[in-house]
Formats: structure tokens, C-alpha cells, sequence
């Protein structure tokens, strides 16, 4: 069937179908987001990415800490350097040392062959200590002298080595707290926090629920055809009432589950295995409504005009500068999805 005009019409319109592809700068270095928080995490990224002092990233547990870090190395001078990655608190302490600093043929039993350690494998690159707070107290003074010295030795090596690594930690503790409790030395922590990052919690950036969902909801689809539409107006209700305590890890959790459970063609709160959100929040801040609303007329009004710009604008009753800079705001796009444009 098709609309006057000729463009082909996709098969039941619903509400909140993602009608617009992001612009370039809604994905910019690999994160996808537009609220102030983001855009601002972006800036100081491309900032602390020109220097090679370490750079000490902050977030609640799957906040994007990690993302962070590679964005970091990739628009560092060192991007066509490896980047390393260590969890610290995903390893045995006992093997986190000859982990990192490598070992010599003997040093230990079964120590059989020499083994480079990740400082020296990111060598020119850069390396991530991801859960830098289990680090334990003795491995955090080798890294102290390695941070001091740019050198390290091998277990049961006599000579050092030089190595040219930039270090980015990530911890979701707060490392002072870590400090005062006995548990980090206080000296490596300033080594540390030269250049410190934070990475806003995602109940933080809630302007991003619509971009990140229908992100994923893209990213997670199924080979081949499949009937989801997309998420119904009460599952968006639900995201935006939710708390994320897991941040975007529990949203992409929460979005691969409802691909999976879902019956009909729009995601439910239930598909989500999320409450049914009340209409409307009157906890919500005034400031996160207008933006909803705003978003939400744009993206209807765009819909309805089959994006002609002018017409949108004449609509909405705005200037098209203002219309352009409104859908950049809510990271709108003038080509819809699926069609070229008239
Ligand atoms: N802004 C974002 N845009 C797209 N994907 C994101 C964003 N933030 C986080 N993610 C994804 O969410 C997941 C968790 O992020 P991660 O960096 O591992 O979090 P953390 O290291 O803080 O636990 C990863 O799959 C990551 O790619
Ligand atoms: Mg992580």
C-alpha cells in the first residue's frame, strides 16, 4: 500500500516506533547519547585523550566505564597501539602479578617458559586496569613504582624493562572511601587521579532511554524477518520510570529478554519483566516532562509531515533553524528509516 506521494508505507505506524535514525553525533566515539551528561563525557574524553598523564574513570557498574576507556584509546595518539585490559577483580590476586608484569623462565614453579607481562604486551598503547580498587595492597605498590618510573621488572628478572604505556583505571568504588578504610594506598591513588572521569549513572540521562533503547532494539534484532515493531507507549513509560541500578548493562539485558518473550508486535512493560509504570509520574523533575514532551511532539510531528522540514516547522509553529535545532537536541534525523526521501 502506498501513501499518496509514493513513498511506501511501513506496516502499522505504532507510536513510538523509532522513526528516525540518530545523526552522526548521537554515536559519536561509540556511545550513544545526546543529553548534557553525555555530550559533556564526550568532551572531556576527546580532552584527556590528548594528554598521556593516567586517567582515573568513575561509574556505577555497567555505566560504560569500559566504553569510555577504548574511546579514550581510540582518540589518543596511541589508537594504532594495542590496548590491554585487565579486570582486576575478575582474577585470582595470586596471578593478577605475573599477569601484569610477565615472568622469567624459573621464577616460580611451573614457571617453565618466560612470559611477557600485559604492561609490556600494551606497549605504545594503552592499558586498562578495569576494577583498579581489588587490586591488592602489594601489587598496588608495583604499580606505584612502574606509574613512577615508566620501567618494570619480569618476577625473578634482575633487569628492567622500559615500557611506554598510558594507563586508564576504572573502579565503581569510590577509591577514597578505599583510602580511608585501609584498603588503596593513598600515594597511588594520586598517582591515579591525574585526569578523573566520571560516568553519569543512566538514571541520569534519562533523555537517552528512547536513543539507547531503540539502539539496542536494533543491535539485538534477529537474523531474518521478525514481527517486533518496536516498544508500545507503556513499555516506554516503564523504561523511563525504571531506576537502572545496572545502568545500560541492565538495559540491554532487560531489551534482549523482550526480544526473546514477546508475543505480539510492540514490547510490553512485562516483555521488559518491568512494572507498568503509572501515568503520569509526579516524581518525575519538570525539567526530564518537557524534554519527554518534547520529544515526543517532534518525533510525532516529523511522522506526521513525512519529515519535510518546512512543513514540520510550520506545524510545530518554529522556525526551521529552531526545528533544526531541536531535532539535533533530541538526536532526530531529517531521513526517516526504511524509504528515501521524496
Ligand atoms: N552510551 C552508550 N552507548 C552504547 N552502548 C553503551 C553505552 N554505555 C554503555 N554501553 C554498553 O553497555 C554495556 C556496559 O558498558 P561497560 O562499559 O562495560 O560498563 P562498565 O565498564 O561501567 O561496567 C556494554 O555492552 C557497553 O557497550
Ligand atoms: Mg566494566
Amino acid at each position: 500500500m502506498s501513501l499518496p506521494g509514493g513513498l511506501p508505507q511501513r506496516s502499522g505506524p505504532g507510536p513510538t516506533e523509532p522513526a528516525q535514525r540518530p545523526p552522526p553525533a548521537a554515536t559519536a566515539m561509540g556511545m550513544v547519547g545526546v543529553s548534557p551528561a553525555m555530550v559533556q563525557l564526550r568532551r572531556q574524553i576527546a580532552k584527556v585523550a590528548r594528554a598521556d598523564a593516567p586517567v582515573l574513570i568513575w561509574g556505577e557498574s555497567g555505566s560504560g566505564k569500559e566504553l569510555a576507556a577504548r574511546a579514550i584509546h581510540q582518540a589518543s595518539r596511541r589508537a594504532a597501539g594495542p590496548l590491554v585490559a585487565l579486570n582486576c577483580g575478575a582474577m585470582p590476586a595470586s596471578l593478577i602479578q605475573s599477569e601484569l608484569f610477565g615472568h622469567e623462565r624459573g621464577a616460580f614453579t611451573g614457571a617453565h617458559r618466560e612470559r611477557r607481562g600485559l604492561i609490556e604486551s600494551a606497549n605504545g598503547g594503552t592499558l586498562f586496569l578495569d576494577e583498579i580498587g581489588d587490586l591488592p595492597l602489594d601489587l598496588q605498590a608495583n604499580l606505584l613504582r612502574f606509574l613512577q618510573e615508566r620501567r618494570i621488572q619480569r618476577i625473578g628478572a634482575v633487569r628492567d624493562i622500559e615500557v611506554d604505556v598510558r594507563v586508564v583505571a576504572a573502579s565503581h568504588l569510590r577509591l577514597q572511601g578505599e583510602v580511608d578504610a585501609g584498603r588503596f594506598r593513598a600515594d597511588l591513588l594520586y598517582r591515579l587521579n591525574v585526569l578523573p572521569l566520571t560516568v553519569p549513572a543512566l538514571r541520569e540521562r534519562r533523555q537517552d532511554l528512547d536513543l539507547l533503547s531503540d539502539h539496542f532494539f536494533g543491535l539485538y534484532a534477529p537474523e531474518g524477518p521478525s514481527r517486533l515493531q518496536g516498544f508500545s507507549e507503556p513499555a516506554r513509560r516503564a523504561l523511563h520510570a525504571h531506576d537502572w541500578p545496572g545502568n545500560v548493562r541492565e538495559l540491554i539485558n532487560r531489551i534482549q529478554r523482550a526480544r526473546v518473550m514477546a508475543d505480539g508486535r510492540w514490547i510490553t512493560p512485562a516483555d521488559l519483566d518491568l512494572a507498568q509504570a503509572p501515568v503520569p509520574d509526579p516524581s518525575q523533575r519538570l525539567e526530564q516532562v518537557r524534554w519527554q514532551a518534547e520529544a515526543e511532539a517532534l518525533r510525532r510531528s516529523l511522522e506526521r509531515q513525512r519529515h519535510n522540514i518546512t512543513r514540520t516547522a510550520r506545524e510545530l509553529g518554529v522556525s526551521r533553524m529552531t526545528l533544526y535545532r531541536l531535532m539535533n537536541k533530541h538526536g532526530l534525523s531529517s531521513d526517516p528509516v526504511g524509504g528515501p526521501s521524496p
